[in-house]
């Protein structure tokens, strides 16, 4: 299984609106094919295993990260290639918690005498697929906020420049992020101080769709973008909607504020340079009213601590996490030790799965 989620991270900045899957197939006689899920319209990943595997498929053990699909959508069910393949056995993560598939897929293979296993990998996959099933869930985006500071927590300089507060791996890293966003969104004011294309540059991955928060100037940059207002839960059914998975907020600090006292952040990404403005003038990270005593003070759980060039970067997630009890079926055994850090930077496999 360890190997399927790394196939599945290959297809993580492509296969939106889809779930990124990965799918290991291990031949009677040894030999190894792969799958990643294709981009929309294309094959999902057991079926671009089965067809790198061809008659080998025939007794086959299929390891595939997500519940294989049992209906017709953009392709047809991958239950029924699975079937036609004669594959033995097949071993998934989680279950698809889209209600067209939701347990579907496995009675189907079941049915047709495929013997099934499920569960393995389960926490570590719904890591991995967290923007998909918080979706599914929730019906709105996984809500990512990736803020760039200084080590005394301030986003822009008195004058409201904030190019470059780091260097260009931290960059290349948050184009990274936002290649694997489906959205980013960013308040008016920052449009109006900075500019910004907000597209992908230093990564490889398709540009997701630009959102303001509030009026967008004529001949912005970040156009064409969509223009939202209002009440930010709203905001996020909308774009749930659309089909966003995730949703990358890059600031400002109004809105860095707002989505943060609503709630509504899924995980903090806060790139930090090793520089100080030395006053209290500079931008700091959140504007609004903060914390008014001890007892109302945030608390997360910092989830990774990356070094990049001469930055920091650190994931800080909300406690607690709901990783070992969200939509995505039952979890044989408990949680496992030594799965990858969850959406975090890079992905690495660690453990026996
Ligand atoms: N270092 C970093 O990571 C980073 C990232 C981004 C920005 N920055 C810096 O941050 C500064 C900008 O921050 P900021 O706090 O001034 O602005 P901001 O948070 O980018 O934008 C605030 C504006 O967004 C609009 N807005 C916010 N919530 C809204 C809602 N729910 N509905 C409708 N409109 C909404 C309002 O626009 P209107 O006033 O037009 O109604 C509001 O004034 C700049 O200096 C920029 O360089 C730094």
């Amino acid at each position: 299984m360890c190997a399927a989620l790394e196939l599945a991270q290959r297809a993580r900045a492509y296969s939106s609106p889809n779930p990124w899957v990965g799918c290991r197939l291990v031949a009677a006689d040894g030999r190894v094919f792969e799958g990643s899920t294709a981009p929309p319209g294309g094959p999902h990943a057991e079926v671009v295993a089965l067809r790198n595997a061809g008659a080998a498929a025939r007794g086959a053990t299929a390891y595939v990260t997500l519940e294989p699909c049992a209906h017709h959508g953009r392709t047809p069910p991958c239950t029924d290639a699975l079937i036609a393949a004669r594959a033995r056995r097949v071993v998934v993560g989680i279950l698809d918690p889209d209600p067209r598939v939701n347990g579907r897929g496995l009675s189907a293979l079941r049915a047709a005498g495929v013997e099934v296993e499920l569960g393995v990998g389960a926490r570590a996959v719904k890591a991995q697929l967290a923007p998909y099933l918080t979706q599914r869930r929730t019906g709105r985006p996984l809500v990512v906020l990736k803020l760039a500071a200084s080590l005394d927590g301030r986003i822009a300089a008195p004058d409201g420049t904030s190019a470059w507060i780091t260097g260009e791996a931290a960059r290349a890293d948050a184009h990274r992020l936002r290649a694997e966003s489906d959205a980013v969104l960013v308040g008016a004011g920052t449009v109006r101080a900075d500019d910004p294309l907000l597209t992908v540059r230093d990564a490889p991955g398709p540009s997701p769709l630009r959102v303001v928060l509030g009026p967008v100037p004529p001949g912005a940059a970040v156009l064409p973008a969509v223009s939202m207002s209002g009440d930010l839960g709203t905001v996020l059914d909308q774009l749930g909607q659309r089909g966003v998975l995730q949703l990358l907020v890059e600031g400002g600090a109004t809105v860095a504020g707002a989505f943060h006292r609503a709630g509504l952040v899924d995980r903090y990404v806060v790139y930090f340079a090793p520089a100080l403005f030395g006053g209290d003038d500079g931008l700091a990270m959140f504007a609004g009213p903060g914390a008014p005593t001890m007892e109302g003070l945030w608390r997360g759980r910092i989830e990774a601590v990356t070094r990049l060039g001469s930055d920091l970067r650190l994931d800080l997630v909300p406690e607690p996490d709901d990783l070992g009890t969200g939509p995505g079926g039952p979890e044989p055994g408990g949680p496992e030790p030594g799965g990858p850090e969850p959406g975090g930077p890079g992905f690495i496999c660690r453990g026996d799965m």
